[in-house]
């Protein structure tokens, strides 16, 4: 039998370097831990030699960053792009996007600027940056941090090569709110896979070795706390506790400087009051004083002229004063930093020590990126979707589709995988031949002429027994009008000019295709460039334009449906889970979208992923998260499809829908069936000493034995879960502490062990400060958070 120990995430590397250093940290508190790619002497040592030689100008020249191509120029806009960066006044540029646009600039830095300092060129590279791969709340269904890790890996290649050695990435917001359209860009709702992903991100893109030519600098945001606006509305404000901030949102932030992370990116919301881009607590306390970061924190877009909207400032030299000194080094966008702050240095009102901090913190990011030694970048052939490229993305992607449901149909069983003979099979929906929808929200680099549709790679199996109709436009009304406003190739397969087509007469000869099949798939979803990602907040979460419509009018003809929803958030899929008996969740794919759905369906591959948020019955219900706090009235059935007891009055509950999600955080089935045995525990009880010793190593040692008790292989995603039945300040009634993807043959069966210690088991108190306390912890092991395979702890 096989033997999986799952190491504790991102344990060692610290230990090791702070035994080095010769101490360690005191019982349950953390220390900073220097960042030993922008530690070493010989790298400060240059960084300061140049400071010495800066004038005042150039220094906050550093601390600038601007857009190449946007409307608004740089301070009174007298001056081209070109001169500012002959007089050394840009420290990055974004809005270059290749090799040839990039030397361009650098060229002048590197031989007209007085200092010969190189520029950072900056871009969004989200997931993928030409080769498009699976939006990142996919990849995190997959629940495999190496699939982020290739996906950073082949973003930072291809962003190289386009002259960029800085992403605006990875973003690290906990989105426990679908109705926030930037859900999309997270990984979900939980802080330990959220940190997880976290650090496979960084990992992929800086190597732990930013000088390598093929690594980026990465920028993690949007710090702090960014994905829990209220009511999720973007840029809403944030409104929360300082126990829930660190011990939820500020999780995977941490989690990603201790990865190493070069950057981060300062939010646009405030955080109990405080914008997180002049926020001296997140940026300066918690990041650097605590976590000792020693990269730099550039804001997003015109975060810093923004913060006059949040009323912390009435003018520009006060608001670039305050995120200046907040810890805010670079300003993206805006040209505040560039024109109001060495004024204020000159008058008195700013320490020039600020501005050197800053511009210090910026230039040792380009040193250790090698880019005083490596300025330009070789002006390499055009780019390809080679077959490498694409055997990534397919393989990927397979990874992280969820099938929410399969249910045997009367006389046919389950409907998935589909057989290779299949009869005649109707593809219906706006999604079944959409290459740009594919791409998925925040594709900047993407293009659709590389996607595999469903349609194109369902017709590669099945020749003419395949039959399509689109159905219905994925918009309708003033939302399809916009689209077209904004993307004229988006919507239509024809030509922009003609009339949006009519949903009524779509559906009805997508029924009439329906009913000439023995099975007909559905290919639904919601539109992604109006609809998903930055600033497309929604109340309603159903499919977008006629598609419910549609959905039902096929499922009325009483064939057979297989559904797959294509979508960057969890969308309210009630009436489908009712009426439809399997279900697929493919998200945004990538480039490979139809192969690799094809591949699910027709069981190539088997589904392994695993809901990285919870799915809601009803929008209602959001902020709908598993590791919800307990209450004094606990309603039965919150973690459990048990229904409510509708007799059951005054508890936490609603009377007309029930607590549960429809389908809760961690779901996601096979092809195959697993079994878990009764978790076993190295030692029942331990003293609570031993787990707050320094060092944090494991205590104990929780195993399980998983079967594969069908007849096929598959992948499954196990689960440990815990919960801290008594202590000082309320705890979760269930949090994820550990998983592991684990691959059986029919039959076999392996043995996975996760440790367990402090990383684990601490919480923070009512001093907010790590610790843990003499409790018993429940403890869960299984294939979703509702695992049932219980064991226990005692910490004395
Ligand atoms: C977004 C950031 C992004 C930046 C630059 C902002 O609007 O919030 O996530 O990195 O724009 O494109």
């Amino acid at each position: 039998m096989n033997t999986l120990t799952v190491h504790p995430a991102k344990r060692l590397l610290p230990l090791l370097l702070l035994a080095g250093l010769g101490w360690l940290p005191a019982a349950g508190q953390t220390s900073p831990v220097p960042n030993p790619q922008l530690a070493s002497r010989e790298l400060n040592a240059r960084v300061e030699a140049l400071l010495k030689k800066m004038t005042l100008d150039e220094k906050v020249g550093q601390l600038a960053q601007y857009v190449v191509g946007a409307g608004a120029g740089p301070g009174d806009s007298s001056l081209s792009y070109e001169e500012m960066v002959a007089k050394g006044l840009v420290g990055s540029l974004t809005g270059v996007n290749d090799a040839e646009a990039a030397n361009h600039y650098q060229h002048i830095a590197v031989e007209k600027s007085r200092l010969h300092i190189p520029i950072l060129f900056a871009r969004d590279v989200i997931h993928g940056h030409r080769t498009t791969f699976p939006v990142p709340l996919a990849l995190a269904a997959s629940w495999d941090p190496g699939a982020a890790e290739t996906v950073a890996r082949f973003g930072a290649t291809e962003a190289r090569a386009d002259g960029l050695a800085w992403v605006f990435s990875p973003m690290v917001d906990i989105a426990r709110d679908p109705r926030w359209g930037r859900i999309v860009e997270s990984a979900g709702e939980d802080p330990y896979l959220g940190s997880a992903m976290a650090r496979a991100w960084v990992k992929g893109y800086q190597q732990d070795d930013l000088s390598r030519p093929d690594s980026v600098a990465v920028s993690v945001k949007h710090f702090a706390a960014y994905g829990a606006a209220i009511a999720g509305r973007d840029y809403n404000a944030v409104d929360m506790s300082e126990i829930t901030l660190r011990q939820v949102y500020l999780e995977p932030y941490r989690a990603a400087v201790e990865a190493g992370a070069a950057t981060l990116m300062s939010s646009f919301n405030s955080i109990n009051g405080v914008p997180g881009s002049a926020n001296p607590f997140t940026l300066t306390q918690v990041l650097r004083k605590e976590w000792g970061f020693d990269g730099f924190v550039v804001s997003d877009w015109d975060a810093v002229g923004e913060l006059r909207d949040h009323s912390i400032g009435a003018d520009d030299d006060t608001v670039a004063r305050k995120a200046l000194e907040a810890g805010v080094d670079m300003e993206m966008k805006g040209s505040l930093y560039g024109t109001v702050i060495a004024p204020q240095v000159r008058a008195g009102k700013i320490p020039e020590s600020v501005v050197d901090e800053a511009a210090r913190r910026i230039l040792r990011v380009k040193f250790a990126l090698g880019l005083f030694d490596h300025p330009y970048t070789a002006e390499g052939p055009k780019y390809e979707a080679t077959p490498e490229r694409r055997a990534a993305a397919r393989k990927v992607a397979g990874e992280t589709f969820v099938l929410l449901k399969n249910d045997p149909v009367e006389g046919v069983g389950a409907l998935l995988p589909l057989p290779a003979k299949a009869k005649k099979v109707a593809l219906i929906g706006p999604l079944a031949d959409n290459q740009r929808e594919m791409l998925g929200a925040w594709a900047v680099a993407g293009d659709p002429k590389y996607v595999i549709t469903l349609r194109q790679a369902l017709a590669e199996r099945l020749g003419d027994r395949l039959l399509y109709a689109r159905g219905c436009e994925l918009l309708s009304g003033e939302d399809a009008k916009m689209l077209r406003k904004i993307d004229p190739h988006d919507q239509t397969d024809s030509d922009a000019r003609l009339p949006i087509p009519d949903d009524a007469r779509s559906i009805a000869e997508a029924v009439e295709t329906a009913k000439k099949a023995d099975v007909a798939i559905l290919a639904l979803g919601e539109e992604t460039i109006w609809m998903e990602g930055e600033a497309a907040s929604r109340v309603h979460l159903g499919f977008t334009g006629a598609q419910e419509q549609l959905l039902e009018a096929v499922v009325a003809t009483g064939k057979p449906v297989i559904l797959v929803v294509l979508a960057g958030r969890p969308l309210e899929l009630k009436w489908a889970a009712n009426h439809v008996s399997a279900i697929l969740e493919a998200w945004s794919p990538g480039i490979e979208a139809g192969h690799a759905v094809a591949d699910a369906i027709f069981g190539d591959v088997n589904p392994s992923g695993k809901l990285p948020s919870s799915f809601p019955r009803a929008v209602g219900q959001e902020p709908l998260y598993y590791a919800q706090l307990p209450t004094g009235r606990p309603a039965h059935g919150d973690l459990s499809h048990v229904p409510l007891n509708r007799e059951e009055r005054f508890m936490s509950r609603y009377m007309d829908e029930e607590n549960s999600a429809l389908f809760p955080f961690g779901w996601g089935l096979s092809y195959t069936r697993f079994s878990y045995a009764q978790p076993t525990i190295s030692r029942t009880e331990v003293p609570v000493q031993e787990v707050l010793a320094p060092g944090h190593n494991p205590v104990v040692t929780v195993g399980v034995d998983v079967r594969n008790t069908g007849s096929v292989a598959g992948t499954e995603v196990v689960q440990l879960y815990i919960r801290n039945t008594v202590a000082s300040v309320e705890q979760p009634v269930r949090e994820l502490k550990g998983f592991a993807r684990v691959t059986l043959a029919p039959g076999e069966q392996k043995h996975v062990e996760f440790p367990l210690g402090f990383d684990e088991l601490n919480f923070y108190n009512v001093e907010v400060k790590r610790t843990v306390e003499p409790t018993t912890y429940k403890i869960w092991v299984g294939g979703s958070s509702l695992a049932t395979a219980e064991t226990s702890l005692q910490v004395e």
